[in-house]
């Protein structure tokens, strides 16, 4: 995979007004990214770019939030960035935003990658998000970001463990099991760290 390890970081772009039309991504095609320990995109595969509709020169060396759409919960954000600090990978679910501003929704892998143990920089796989978990997956997020309005992260995260908690589940066994039951098997995106490392 090439990538740039040295990165000149530069400023996004100012992100598009949100469309409310979805594009639906390919069954068979994953989404790979790279970045920099803070975020900042050093290699984009070609899916990426066909499905986001920004170019590899308008990608690379900015902050992977180009794509951040606005439904997408804060919360999301920081048990993501506090996972794969901790040299851990999470897996999400995540609408982002398009050049057009229009959305799509994937199930995200994010793993660092490591060099002699040490953390280098993160990658992320991405396959279309199952429809059966989008409807709860809407509703929730439409939820946390409503708590983040009125009471902050604390409230995001208050609203976010009662929900796990009322359905039995921890984040990570709640997601898997969204996942399981929208494609009837598990374990789908096992391995793909392996496969482009
Ligand atoms: C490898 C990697 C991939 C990421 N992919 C996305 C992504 O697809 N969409 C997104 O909104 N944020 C993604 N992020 C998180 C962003 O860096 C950022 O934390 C997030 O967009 C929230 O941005 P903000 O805190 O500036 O609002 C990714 C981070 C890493 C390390």
């Amino acid at each position: 995979m090439d990538y740039y390890i040295n990165i000149k970081r530069r400023q996004a772009p100012a992100r598009p007004q949100p469309v409310d039309s979805e594009i639906v991504l390919n069954k068979k095609d994953f989404i790979v990214s790279r970045t920099d320990l803070k975020g900042y995109i050093v290699y984009a595969n070609d899916y990426f770019m066909e499905i986001c509709g920004y170019s590899k020169d308008e990608l690379m060396g900015v902050n992977h939030n180009i794509i951040r759409h606005p439904d997408m919960p804060k919360l999301i954000f920081k048990v993501l960035w506090d996972r794969i600090k901790a040299g851990e990978k999470v897996f999400a679910f995540v609408k982002n935003l398009r050049k057009d501003g229009k959305f799509y929704w994937v199930l995200a892998e994010v793993e660092p990658a490591k060099k002699d143990g040490k953390i280098i920089g993160y990658y992320s796989f991405r396959v279309r998000a199952p429809r059966f978990a989008l409807k709860e997956i809407s509703k929730i997020y439409k939820d946390l970001v409503g708590a983040e309005k009125t009471g902050g992260m604390k409230a995001s995260e208050a609203l976010l463990n009662s929900f796990l908690k009322k359905k039995g589940l921890t984040y990570d066994e709640y997601i898997q099991k969204l996942f399981k039951r929208g494609f009837g098997f598990g374990g789908f995106l096992r391995g793909f760290g392996s496969i482009f490392r």
